[in-house]
């Protein structure tokens, strides 16, 4: 780290305080302040006289990547007072956070951009999640009725279960064990009218009713499924509102039929994107494991493969896999490269977010196709989806 930069401190509190307000208007209201406090051993920040001038706080928590739950960072909170704005000081932060977060064994950092230019020059790729879209209950698939049961008392104690059901299926899927913020307490918490669960073996759904003047609006605010049958589930439960409810709001998983059916005439607006970055090769390789989607093994060649990142110089350079379906051994090597990939397309290829030929297209690969085959089907046969609620 740069001598001016360093882990941030209780003392810290007020300084970050006041940053905050510069870059994001909050006010320092004493309910936030127990959250920030606890934020202060996590963030970086850069120090010019003496006064804080910009921080990078990183989250950790667990997700799954590849059918694999592994420690995560997430980077949040990014922020450079007006005054010091364009000196280069979130762009140190971020990578000494990164470096950080490898002795923590964080293989990937997550974050949701302000804009996806800025981060992908460092290295974060955009991958896909959920497609917001608003449309009648009349539209969505019929699915199969009553096969949910209603689920009262706390979120956790209702949904936790089938949860960790589905969770496994997608990569980036919060674990929701471990982290600075509690999606079940948020469930319970949602502001307005109560939240209604719904859930079953392998497949939950969380809502809520809300009267508007052009009748009443259901927004759909976690879902998920583990099959087939658990999807027909979830429709089902929301079918039955068909005749009730005017719109549905819901962020439908990108790669759902759904969300492909319905995109072009009822996606609406939504929030910022999902980015995902290798943080550290080595780590995240060693967790990604020659299986496909129900975890069967797979017979993968190892590989040579050469990862360009700049931003991140631990990364850099040319590694050999080995993979096996308890995890890939990696290892530095001299050896020629089978294929050449940018650190974005490394994230694509792993998270399922991207087949080969898309990431050739982007410019961020090249070489043997099988090398990049193989790389790809170290996804698992996982695709990303992070649920709403989830979002940091
Ligand atoms: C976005 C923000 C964090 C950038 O901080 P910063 O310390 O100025 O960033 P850096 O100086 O490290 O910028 C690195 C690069 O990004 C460029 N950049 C800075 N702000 C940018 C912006 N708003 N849009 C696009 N590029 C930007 C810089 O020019 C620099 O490029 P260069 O190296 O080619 O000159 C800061 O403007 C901010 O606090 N904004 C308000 C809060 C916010 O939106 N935070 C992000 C939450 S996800």
């Amino acid at each position: 780290m740069s001598p001016n930069d360093r882990v941030l401190g209780p003392d810290d509190l007020d300084g970050y305080l006041r940053l905050r307000e510069g870059s994001f208007g909050y006010p320092a209201g004493d309910e936030a302040l127990d959250a920030f406090r606890a934020r202060l051993p996590n963030s970086f920040g850069a120090f010019v006289d003496g006064e804080l001038a910009a921080v990078v706080t990183q989250h950790p928590y667990r997700a799954w990547a590849a059918g694999a739950c592994v420690p995560m960072g997430g980077f949040g909170g990014v922020a450079t007072a007006p005054e010091h704005r364009r000196a280069g000081h979130v762009a140190r932060l971020m990578r000494a956070a990164l470096d950080a977060g490898r002795a923590k064994g964080f293989g990937w950092n997550l974050l949701y951009p302000f804009d996806a230019a800025f981060y992908g020059r460092y290295g974060w790729a955009s991958v896909p999640t959920g497609v917001p879209l608003a449309l009648p209950p009349e539209r969505l698939p019929p699915g199969v009725p009553g096969r949910l049961a209603r689920v009262d008392g706390s979120a956790r104690a209702g949904l936790a279960a089938p949860y960790a059901r589905f969770a496994p299926t997608r990569t980036f899927a919060d674990a929701r064990t471990e982290g600075p913020w509690d999606a079940w307490e948020d469930l319970d918490e949602a502001p307005g009218q109560r939240v209604l669960r719904f859930a079953g073996t392998d497949a939950f759904v969380a809502m809520k009713l809300r009267d508007e003047a052009a009748g009443v609006r259901l927004d759909v605010l976690d879902l998920g499924w583990r099959d087939a049958a658990g999807r027909d589930a979830v429709w089902g439960i929301l079918s039955a509102f068909r005749g009730q409810v005017a719109v549905v709001h819901l962020e439908a998983p990108w790669d759902d039929p759904v969300a492909a059916d319905r995109q072009r005439a009822h996606a609406v607006a939504g929030h910022a994107g999902l980015m995902a970055r290798v943080a550290d090769v080595a780590t995240a390789a060693a967790a990604l494991r020659a299986v496909a989607d129900d975890d069967a093994a797979l017979d993968l060649a190892p590989l040579v493969v050469k990862v360009i990142d700049g931003y991140a110089p631990w990364n850099d350079g040319t590694w050999r896999l080995t993979p096996g379906p308890d995890g890939t051994e990696v290892e530095p090597t001299r050896g020629r490269a089978d294929a050449t990939v940018d650190v974005r397309g490394l994230a694509l290829l792993w998270s399922g977010a991207a087949a080969p030929a898309d990431v050739r297209r982007a410019g961020w690969a090249e070489g043997d196709g099988r090398a990049l085959a193989t790389l790809a089907a170290l996804s698992g046969g996982r695709r990303p989806f992070r649920s709403p609620v989830d979002r940091f």
